[in-house]
């Protein structure tokens, strides 16, 4: 069994993620942690906490980072999200669940700290809190088991970003921060929109998540329905599957095709946001990213199997 701390913007995709890290039973979550991102710090984490208590969820919820380590402003997606969140379904006033008295990045530094070589972080929204982990204890970078993000996209496909031209949602919220935590000395495997637009959940397939899946499956079909219109508006034939495939390479990493090499993030001027990943089977002429540590890149994926998988496990 794997201990996985989620780092989330609950965001619909977010919510789909945390219900796989939920009942996959290889799967121990150990920790919720959220920041800003698809919606304010406030409007996350209160979903994620309603989610928590929903659904029977017992990782205890650390609310993070409200903005960029930059101090620039944050990036929501109310146009793809709602502005809620969660694709506008009203979310009671009532929550009971608390978060924990203690910053998301700080919890990241003492659960790692607890669990040397046996945790794995899981970061789907913007990369502020993993950065500032760092910032505050560096040599966690050598006492986690992996991180894995979904985050990026390097042209795979056609694919290279969401919010411009050249940078991705999550990429684009923090630059600085994803810049911080591609230089730190740990395994990242990244699932960038390479591989995420490329595996879309169609209506007949939530729909058979709603028939087939119980409460859960009944809520992320209601959950789905502004994201839905979202995706369709853009030409696609479903939703695509960013937050969760990276939820799914935990257990199922055979699903995916990967290339190492050190990844920079672009932290300002007209590709702000842009991710570069010099390849290590290349032959290109030294310089000073070779010092860098390679991480893997998601280049390929299997999207039926992976559909499949989550369905089951839901
Ligand atoms: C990422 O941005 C958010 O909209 C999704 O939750 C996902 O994490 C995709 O670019
Ligand atoms: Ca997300």
């Amino acid at each position: 069994v794997q201990k996985v701390i989620y780092d989330t913007d609950p965001g619909v995709d977010d919510a789909m993620a945390l219900f796989f890290l939920h009942y996959h039973p290889e799967i121990d979550l150990i920790g919720i942690t959220t920041g800003h991102g698809n919606a304010s710090v406030e409007i996350t984490t209160r979903n994620a906490l309603y989610l928590k208590e929903r659904f029977g969820i017992e990782a205890p919820v650390a609310r993070g980072a409200a903005g960029p380590v930059t101090g620039q402003d944050a990036h929501h997606a109310s146009g793809v999200h709602g502005e809620n969140g969660l694709g506008e379904v009203v979310v009671p006033e009532d929550i009971k669940a608390q978060a924990i008295d203690m910053p998301a990045h700080r919890f990241i530094v003492e659960t790692v700290r607890k669990h040397p070589g046996e945790v794995r972080l899981l970061a789907v929204g913007r990369m502020t809190n993993l950065a500032l982990a760092l910032r505050e204890d560096p040599e966690i970078a050598g006492l986690v088991k992996d991180v894995v993000i979904m985050g990026g996209a390097f042209g795979f496909n056609g694919h290279l970003g969401n919010v411009t031209p050249c940078a991705e949602a999550n990429i684009y919220g923090d630059p600085q921060a994803a810049e911080e935590m591609f230089a730190a000395p740990w395994p990242i495997a990244v699932i960038g929109l390479d591989v995420t637009h490329e595996v879309l959940m169609t209506q007949h397939y939530l729909r058979t998540l709603a028939t087939e899946a119980g409460e859960v499956g009944q809520f992320i079909w209601e959950i789905s329905r502004f994201y839905e219109n979202f995706y369709l508006k853009k030409g696609l034939a479903g939703i695509s599957v960013h937050d969760a495939s990276a939820a799914i390479y935990l257990v199922a990493p055979d699903l995916f095709e990967t290339r190492q090499g050190p990844i920079r993030v672009v932290c300002e001027g007209i590709a702000f946001g842009q991710t570069i990943q010099r390849p290590a089977n290349v032959g290109f002429p030294p310089n000073d990213w070779d010092g860098r540590p390679s991480h893997a890149i998601c280049t390929a994926v299997k999207g039926p199997e992976l559909l499949e998988l989550y369905r089951e496990t839901l």
